[in-house]
């Protein structure tokens, strides 16, 4: 008996995330560097996972409320009224499991089998894995490279709207390509979506990494031209500002009415977060915000480190990023991203994720995460450098 044939089908045909592929398959190689996974290398803070252990010591072992303790929607609220501005009350937000968890919630209660969802592209992938896992039609709309910049080209992403089209999900700044929407961009995307009754799904987990002119401490954000209780479902995390990835805790910023819907989508999901994990995660929004001022400075200046070693290489297509970390990265003549990924490990034992696993748009790339210790990223550079010379000479 075929047993996998017995399954449904999107378990049958969804691919592995080519990132996953790359490290599986990289972990394997003894004194590797790894840039092809999305976090930096600090772990987190003592006194947020002081702040958990204490809970756990006190019993705070118990279910909880399923769309976030009190207490965590409460530092939201003043989290975001600091670096935003703007007073929300505690029911626009709902605690997720993770980043992944707040997009996987909301595209469950925004589309449904046959609906589409439109995403720019090079985009991370984890948005149209769920979707085509649900029946909803991922419709990809390439950004375009020129002149040492990505851009997104508005009159085409609105060109794809249909009568089956439930959103568009915008990640600004962009992983991979360290892109960063304007706020006139953003505006004319909360513009058409107003008219066609269409929701914004938002990802703004790489926010406060913004290296914009102008000195200012985050990227431009739908936050600034929405309102609270407008089609607008915005997924966070505490996975990038406080060094938390393995925490698996997000949020969801969404207006009140929804507050009970996603509740209830959250009790057949997972049924909520752990208050212990919750507890930390206060002491990272109400304390952690030296932290985040020191994460942001160094991926500043690593991205300064990468663009200054590889700007000299006439065969490479490169960007300077805006935003979030990651450096994106076109080789001349490159035609398959997994192929040479895998090749980069073979031969110069580093490892960055194929471009083509953020869609079709990102053939031709590799994504480096370099928000990593000094030493391994001089370290890596080099190693990265030395296979060009000889792999691919000028
Ligand atoms: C753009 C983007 N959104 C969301 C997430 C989700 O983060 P997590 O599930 O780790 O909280 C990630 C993680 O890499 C990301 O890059």
């Amino acid at each position: 008996m075929n047993m996998i044939s017995k399954l449904t089908k999107p378990a049958q045909i969804e691919p592995d995330s080519g990132i996953v592929k790359v490290a599986m398959y990289g972990f394997t190689k003894p004194g590797i560097i790894p840039f092809w996974s999305g976090e930096g290398n600090l772990p987190t803070p003592e006194k947020f996972s002081n702040a958990a252990a204490a809970s756990l010591a006190k019993g705070e072992t118990f279910y909880t409320f399923q769309r976030g303790i009190p207490e965590l929607r409460e530092a939201l609220v003043r989290y975001h009224q600091r670096h935003f501005g703007k007073s929300f009350s505690v029911e626009n937000f709902c605690v997720t499991g993770g980043g992944m968890q707040a997009i996987q919630t909301a595209i469950q209660i925004i589309a449904a089998d046959g609906d589409e969802i439109i995403i720019p592209t090079p985009a991370w992938p984890n948005y149209a894995g769920p979707l085509r896992i649900q029946g909803t039609k991922p419709v990809e709309v390439s950004m375009t490279f020129a002149n040492g910049k990505w851009a997104l080209d508005l009159n085409r992403l609105f060109a794809a709207i249909t009568p089956r089209t439930k959103a568009i999900c915008l990640c600004s700044p962009s992983n991979p390509l360290g892109w960063v929407a304007s706020k006139a961009d953003l505006i004319a995307i909360r513009d058409v979506c107003r008219k066609a009754g269409i929701w914004i799904l938002a990802d703004e987990v790489y926010s406060k990494f913004y290296y914009g002119t102008g000195g200012a401490n985050r990227a431009p954000s739908f936050l600034d031209i929405c309102d609270a209780e407008e089609q607008l479902i915005l997924c966070n995390t505490f996975s990038k500002n406080w060094a938390m990835t393995g925490w698996r805790v997000g949020w969801i910023q969404a207006p009140k009415i929804l507050g009970p819907v996603i509740e209830r989508i959250i009790q057949y999901n997972t049924s909520g977060t752990a208050v212990f994990l919750q507890r930390g995660c206060v002491t990272a929004l109400d304390e952690g915000d030296d932290f985040i001022e020191l994460q942001v400075e160094k991926a500043r200046k690593n991205r300064d480190t990468v663009m200054s070693a590889l700007k000299d290489f006439p065969q490479l297509r490169l960007s300077v990023p805006d935003g979030a970390f990651y450096a994106f990265f076109g080789i001349d003549g490159m035609t398959d991203s997994m192929a040479t990924a895998m090749k980069i490990i073979d031969e110069a034992n580093v490892g960055f994720a194929p471009g083509v696993a953020f869609g079709e748009a990102g053939e031709g790339y590799l994504r480096m995460c370099y928000l990593k210790e000094e030493h391994k990223l001089a370290e890596g550079l080099e190693r990265l450098s030395n296979w060009l010379k000889i792999s691919h000479p000028v």
